[in-house]
């Protein structure tokens, strides 16, 4: 009996959250970096169908790093990096769009809709979602003149019509974004998945935005995790080489994200059972919150 008694307190425990957490928005960016186990996915697939059964409205971006990386290398190209971003020529394009748009979105879907969601998978083409223009990297030089340095076919996001993930979530389906997005011509540009999620996130007018990737949080150069980071203390681990590679995108989606008004920013161990639900069920939360 005391068992029962004891299931039905812990359950009653996310009472407060549920509350206020009741018909806001949540967008939650699957890091292809966390996307490895096959019950680690399951347990994703879960919390997410869960969270939208209590009234918690979910869009998920995701990425899918080592997938495109792991396609180019068995098609004979090299994956190349600058500042986190990955070098992107035409070739390269397709075999995003592929790996991205066909395979890790797909997979996703049919993951939710086993565990009795409905979700809809999209690309940052659908519904005109995105629109993008082509990033050029700065590199700062020894003259004192930034260098520009021309990564192909990426883009950073210029505006979010976020008319579509609306109109899904007002009937209850679950949207699944992919971030490739359409330039001024109609170009398709690759843009990283952190900068889509924080953009869609402002525009949704999100409560929180969570980021899970494969690491427990931001660390520092103690390899301690940092439980909360504000603005001020991320320039300066950013300069001093703490905060790099794939994490330097993420800590400039959630400041962005909090400059246009979204709550909360987190990023979390998606390597962890029900990560989602630890993080917003729990007082103490799960990572590293990102402040103002
Ligand atoms: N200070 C730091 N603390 C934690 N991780 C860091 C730090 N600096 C750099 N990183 C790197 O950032 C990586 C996470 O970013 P990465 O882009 O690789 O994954 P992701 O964004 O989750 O996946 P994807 O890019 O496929 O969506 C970590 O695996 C780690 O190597
Ligand atoms: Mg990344």
């Amino acid at each position: 009996m005391k068992d029962i008694i004891m299931k039905a307190e812990i359950l009653i425990e996310a009472l407060p959250y549920i509350r206020n957490f009741w018909g806001r928005t949540f967008v939650i960016k699957y890091g292809g970096a966390a996307q490895v186990r096959d019950e680690l996915k399951e347990s994703f697939a879960k919390d997410i169908v869960m969270l939208n059964l209590i009234g918690i409205k979910t869009t998920i971006v995701h990425g899918g790093g080592p997938k495109i990386s792991a396609m180019m290398q068995k098609m004979g190209k090299k994956p190349a990096f600058v500042q986190g971003q990955r070098v992107t020529d035409e070739e390269t394009m397709s075999i995003v769009e592929m790996v991205l748009g066909g395979l890790v979105n797909k997979e996703i879907v049919s993951l939710i809709n086993s565990h009795g969601g409905k979700a809809v998978g999209l690309s940052g083409k659908d519904g005109a979602l995105i629109k993008a223009k082509k990033k050029l990297i700065k590199k700062p030089s020894e003259t004192g003149v930034d260098e520009i340095i021309d990564i192909g076919l990426v883009g950073e996001v210029t505006n979010v019509d976020p008319h579509v993930i609306v109109s899904l979530e007002k009937d209850g389906f679950i949207p699944v974004i992919s971030p490739v997005g359409a330039g001024p011509k109609g170009e398709t540009l690759n843009i990283n998945a952190d900068h889509v999620a924080s953009a869609v996130a402002s525009a949704l007018g999100a409560e929180k935005l969570i980021l899970l990737t494969d690491v427990p949080g931001i660390i520092d150069k103690k390899e301690k995790i940092i439980s909360t980071l504000k603005k001020q203390q991320i320039r300066k681990l950013v300069g001093d080489g703490t905060i790099s590679g794939g994490m330097l995108p993420k800590v400039q989606a959630c400041l962005k994200a909090i400059e246009n008004g979204v709550s909360k920013t987190h990023i979390i161990d998606g390597r962890i059972p029900h990560c989602l639900l630890l993080e917003i069920f729990t007082k103490e939360g799960i990572g590293t919150e990102i402040r103002a």
